[in-house]
Formats: structure tokens, sequence, C-alpha cells
């Protein structure tokens, strides 16, 4: 018993010790760095408690050689068995009324917020800005202006999570989720998918800006036609290959030079027009191509996994911006 309190108290010494947490960018991020050692505190000594007696235990008395008999017969211990199921009950319920205290303080309704609306898709993230009127496949946000974010998923569950927030909420299918925070440090973080939803997960990250409310007025200003544009219609102007290719997250899955990206989870799209014509003969490759955006299931490249693809850009991509991503992959980048 000496030995396991020696490990606890040293144990938990250790985990305090450690750096856990990455820069704090959200108000009230504090309070969620103290719940945390909280729960250290508490779970760490009885952990490694429980465990030292149990080694103790299994090394001390296993069964040696030549060892045939049963152990002696135990009919249990009344008075300590009430003292080890009240006491993690107390523990147990104590964290948790201190979690939902502290959740529901930072996770209040601010007047002044606005709203992001956040959608997840396989395997990219894509922001709205309703009042703003701006779409985007980057997060920007004003600092210290609370923001709630509004959490939607095309396919799957996936988890929106920007570590230096701390906050995360899974964004489930059929269903809005929500999370309020309030920024307060100017700096670059990544948003990261925090629930494994396929292949791609891994490649599921984007940035998140935090900026001088001054700068993302004017960054606003910049985007709101262009988000006006990208948002489509067929009576628009000829539309540009490059900004479909961005706000539908082909980059996170697909390398392709001209847009920058360079990832491995579908195939190589700066081979796309040599290898069309070979891939499916007596098609076009204007055919092919647009058949692989629409009913990406019709056909799998050979050493690629099949089911992979989402098959969502179907409805998600008017038939103008169609056209333009066709043009844009197979003119290497080029629109025309
Ligand atoms: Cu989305 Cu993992």
């Amino acid at each position: 018993m000496l030995l396991s309190v020696l490990a606890a108290i040293v144990g938990t010494a250790i985990v305090l010790l450690m750096d856990w947490f990455p820069v704090d960018a959200a108000r009230r991020v504090g309070q969620i760095d103290t719940l945390y050692d909280v729960l250290l505190i508490f779970s760490v000594p009885i952990f490694v408690l429980v465990m030292s007696v149990a080694i103790y235990s299994v090394i001390k008395f296993r069964a040696r050689p030549g060892d045939l008999g049963d152990g002696a017969p135990i009919h249990g211990n009344t008075r300590l068995e009430i003292f080890w199921v009240t006491i993690p009950f107390l523990v147990v319920s104590g964290l948790a009324v201190y979690g939902w205290i502290v959740l529901d303080n930072i996770e209040a309704k601010q007047p002044d917020q606005m709203v992001v609306k956040v959608t997840g898709q396989q395997f990219t993230w894509s922001f709205e800005y309703p009042k703003e009127r701006v779409k985007s496949s980057q997060l920007v946000l004003p600092k210290d202006k609370p923001v709630e974010f509004r959490l939607n998923t095309k396919d799957v569950i996936h988890s929106f999570w920007v570590p230096e927030f701390r906050l995360k909420s899974d964004v489930v299918p059929g269903m809005t989720t929500k999370v309020r925070l309030t920024p307060n440090r100017v700096g670059r973080w990544n948003v990261v998918c925090a629930e494994l939803c396929g292949l791609g997960h891994a490649t599921m990250r984007q940035v998140v800006q935090v900026m001088e409310p001054s700068a993302f007025r004017s960054w606003v200003k910049r985007h709101a036609s262009g988000g006006q544009q990208a948002a489509g219609g067929s009576n628009g102007p000829t539309a540009d290959g490059k900004p479909v290719f961005a706000a539908n997250g082909c980059g996170s899955c697909h390398t392709f030079k001209p847009a920058g990206s360079t990832a491995t989870v579908g195939p190589d799209l700066d081979q796309l027009k040599s290898v069309a014509a070979k891939r499916r003969p007596g098609k076009s490759a204007r055919a092919y191509v647009r058949e692989s955006i629409t009913d990406p299931r019709a056909f799998t490249v050979k050493g690629f996994p099949k089911n992979v693809m989402p098959t969502t850009f179907k409805k998600d991509i008017a038939p103008e911006q169609l056209d333009a991503l066709v043009q844009y992959l197979l003119g290497g980048g080029k629109s025309k």
C-alpha cells in the first residue's frame, strides 16, 4: 500500500508537470485547462493506485508450478464494497457537474455573436457567413468577436475541432450542432477533423485565421461578391474552374499542380488528360471527367480503393460550374 501511494504521488506529479495544451486563442480557455488538470488530479492517482496493487498481486500471488489447489474462499466485505462504490460515485458525479458548469458558462449565447455555417464533407470543410454574404474554403475570424458555429455535414459524421480554441463538436448528419466561442488571439491555427470519417480523414484540415476586426472587414469586402459568384447561377458569366475546385475540397484528396495540392487519396489529376482516353476507350476525355465527378462509383481507377470519392457533387455543383471545373482540370489549370 505504501508503494502504491508513493507511485500515485509520483504519477500525479509527472502528469501535472507535462505540458498538455497548445497556445490558447479563445476567451476563457483557461477554465477548460483548469478542468483538465482537476480531472488529472482525480483520475491519475486512482489509476496508478489500482494498477500498482493489481500488478503487485499478479506477481506476488501468481500460481506456481505444481500449485494446483484453489485459493482461499473469500465471501466479500460489505464495508469495503460500500466504500469503493460510494467514493467513485461521488467523485464522478462531482466532476460531471463541474464540467457541465464550465461548458455552460463558456458556451453561453452572446448578444453580438457572428454566425458562421460550417459544412463538413469527405474530406474538407467549407464556411459560410450568411449575414456577411461570404462563402469561403478558408475560415477567417475577427479577434474578440463572439462566434456561433453551426455545424452540418453532407455525408458522414465528422468532428469540428480547433485545438487552440479547445472546444470540439461532432458534426452529425440530419442535425445542426453548435459551438460558441470568442477568439482572442491573432494568428493562424488548424481546423481539424477529430472523427475517423474515411480514407482521407487525416487530410481533412484547413486553416483558421484570426485577424484584427478592421482586417476582417476588408477581407469580407474583398470576398463578399466572389462568394456570390462561387454560389453559382447558371445565368452568370462563364465560371472559372479554380474556385470550384477549391470550394469543393478537391485538393484534399487529389494532387493537382495548378491548384497547389499534393494529396494522394485519389488519382493524380495532373495525369488526367493522358489517362482519360486510355481508361474509357470510346468516350471523350470530357465525358469521362464529368462522369467521374458526378457519378464516381461508375468507374474506379486501378490502384485506388472503391467508394471513397463522395457522391454529393452531382447535386452540389451547378452545371455551369461543372463545365468550368472539367475545363480547368483538362486544361491543366487554364480556364479557357
Ligand atoms: Cu472528417 Cu475525419
